[in-house]
């Protein structure tokens, strides 16, 4: 009796070998995917969800400037996780450039981001590793992980970890309700969205929403204020009151800039900061 478990567990060795390779090779399905929302500013506005997955890491993808910034205030993310930037050539002063000047190259060389960047994770997954995207804000208002890294990326190999948005923080900053009771409703946007990439969607919107009194909130680098002022002008009074929040949630940085309609590109054009800055428009920037 005991002479045949021998025998069984020796024929059993190469069955263990053949499962430990595989397991080893093709991950015991522990590895995932975690999008995060980083927050507005420094760690001080980030979850601690956030902060704990960030943490158990094994590889990390992010921009260059999210190690530097959390540094600042004091957290430390260890370079030696960090793969790569997985937004290299989609967004940044030089992919913007490029696509105002050549939108084909862009998309090819975008198209092509989008694919190593799916890829490089998938492997990473199935070796069974931890890896975190960190997205500003809040992932899922204009982060560009879901809506354009992972599009089409099986989503079970995915969670996404809620981030405080931009615009928590603006309204902070403003310390007004943006749901104050005549508001009806509270609109995020963006030029793009709002507008298509080359005005094909038109403004009749516009219009019509000028009808009821709502909280606007845009997207955008602040390098595009003329031409949704423009637009807003053909159909909102001259004291529709705008508000900037520079910098919302920083505490060395954050600024409001309050001013109407009629005077917001003048006034913004008198500071120094074009791109972070959030543009709300309503009531609540009186
Ligand atoms: C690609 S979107 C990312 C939004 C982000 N996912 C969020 O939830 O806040 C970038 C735009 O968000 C706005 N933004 C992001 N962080 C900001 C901050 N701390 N202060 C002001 N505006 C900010 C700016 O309009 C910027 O151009």
């Amino acid at each position: 009796m005991h002479k045949v478990k021998i025998v069984l567990s020796t024929a059993a060795i190469p069955f263990v070998f053949i499962l430990c390779l595989f397991l080893n090779a093709y991950g015991d399905n522990s590895g995932k995917l975690y999008v995060v929302g980083m927050g507005p500013a420094g760690p001080d506005l980030t979850a601690t969800r956030a902060l704990s997955i960030v943490r158990k890491a094994d590889v990390i993808l992010c921009s260059p400037g999210m190690p530097k910034k959390f540094k600042m205030f004091g957290t430390y993310i260890d370079p030696g996780k960090v793969a790569f930037n997985p937004w290299e050539g989609i967004i940044g002063e030089k992919a913007s450039r490029l696509k105002k000047t050549d939108y084909d190259a862009w998309a090819a060389g975008a198209e092509k981001q989008r694919k190593k960047v799916q890829e490089f994770v998938r492997s990473k997954i199935e070796k069974g590793k931890t890896v975190v995207m960190m997205d500003g804000g809040d992932p899922c208002v204009y982060g560009p992980s879901i809506h354009y890294l992972l599009k089409g990326f099986d989503e079970s190999l995915f969670e996404v970890v809620a981030g405080l948005g931009a615009f928590n923080a603006a309204g902070a900053a403003l310390k007004q309700s943006f749901t104050s009771n005549d508001v009806r409703f509270v609109l995020l946007t963006s030029p793009q969205s709002m507008f298509g990439k080359n005005g094909e969607k038109g403004d009749d919107i516009l219009k019509d929403l000028s009808k009821y009194e709502t909280t606007m909130i845009w997207y955008m680098s602040l390098r595009s204020i003329d031409k949704v002022v423009a637009q807003l002008q053909k159909y909102y009074p001259p004291d529709l009151p705008i508000a900037i929040v520079y910098y919302a949630g920083y505490p060395d940085k954050e600024k409001v800039l309050k001013s109407r309609l009629a005077s917001i590109v003048n006034d913004v054009k008198k500071l120094d900061e074009q791109w972070l800055g959030l543009f709300v428009a309503g009531k609540c920037a009186e």
